[in-house]
């Protein structure tokens, strides 16, 4: 892996919310723009591999590692090596019953952490209490990464959108890509395909400049937040000031 790789992890313990939906879109967006991409898929229903296996070989390419298969640490680390050498971005599809030692795992690993969150009134409640559960994990505290909140499914100007936005804007967490609840992303998945893939379709391109924003995004957050952070002093006192808009 290029030691300058991004690391990006997926994740939210809600199942449905969009995390194969969001890694494999942001792995073709960055394949597309010339980055060499892996895609770790974290997860047992192994979506992502299934997506990767419907994917054209001619399409810009995902290198796809089935980080799921894993069973003990020393195994996390000989899939780590499998990644392909000059990997520069590292995208993994987080499962959602990752917690404790398994996403402390995860955390170690990861630069910057995607939670996508729907607009529903039971996916806010569960999407904001793993996020309370993520910054309070001790391996966060220790380290804190780039964390931004992604809105997904979303249909403007209704009344759910509203309430997302509400809660949203309660948060402590930025929200760093809105992305529509649109037909194309099932028609993009079941051809092993990202939007950015679909070309001919208007609805794609229509959804195309929220990722690469989203892209944007996460490059410019800082590289390397553990050491960085590890030697701050205001990480070890910082305290989860999430947890106030959380659990308010
Ligand atoms: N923005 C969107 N617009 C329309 N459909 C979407 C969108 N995002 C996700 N979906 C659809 O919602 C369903 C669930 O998405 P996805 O599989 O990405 O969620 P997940 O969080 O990975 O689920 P799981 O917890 O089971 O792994 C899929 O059928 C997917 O095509
Ligand atoms: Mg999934």
């Amino acid at each position: 892996m290029d030691p300058q790789a991004r690391r990006i992890l997926v994740i939210n313990g809600k199942g449905g919310c969009g995390k194969t939906t969001i890694a494999t879109n942001l792995a073709v967006a960055y394949a597309s723009a010339g980055h060499v991409v892996a895609l770790m898929d974290n997860d047992p229903q192994a979506s992502s591999s299934y997506w990767a296996e419907q994917r054209d070989p001619e399409l810009p390419d995902v290198h796809l590692v089935e980080a799921h298969r894993r069973s003990s640490m020393y195994q996390t680390r000989s899939f780590q090596n499998r990644l392909p050498v000059n990997a520069d971005r590292v995208i993994v599809d987080g499962h959602s019953n990752a917690r404790d030692r398994d996403l402390e795992l995860l955390l170690k690993q990861t630069d910057v952490v995607l939670v996508p969150l729907q607009p529903s009134s039971i996916d806010i409640q569960a999407g904001s209490r793993f996020i309370t559960e993520l910054v309070t994990h001790r391996a966060f505290r220790m380290a804190p990464r780039p964390l931004g909140v992604i809105a997904n499914r979303v249909q403007p100007n209704t009344e759910t959108h509203a309430k997302l936005q509400h809660f949203l804007a309660c948060l402590d967490v930025p929200t760093v890509a809105t992305f529509r609840d649109s037909p194309v992303y099932m028609e993009a998945a079941e051809l092993g395909k990202g939007i950015i893939d679909m070309v001919d379709s208007r609805a794609a391109r229509k959804e195309a400049p929220a990722w690469w924003e989203l892209m944007k995004w996460i490059d410019a957050q800082p590289k390397n937040a553990e050491g960085r952070l590890r030697n701050s002093p205001r990480a070890a006192d910082r305290r989860p000031a999430e947890d106030r808009s959380l659990t308010a």
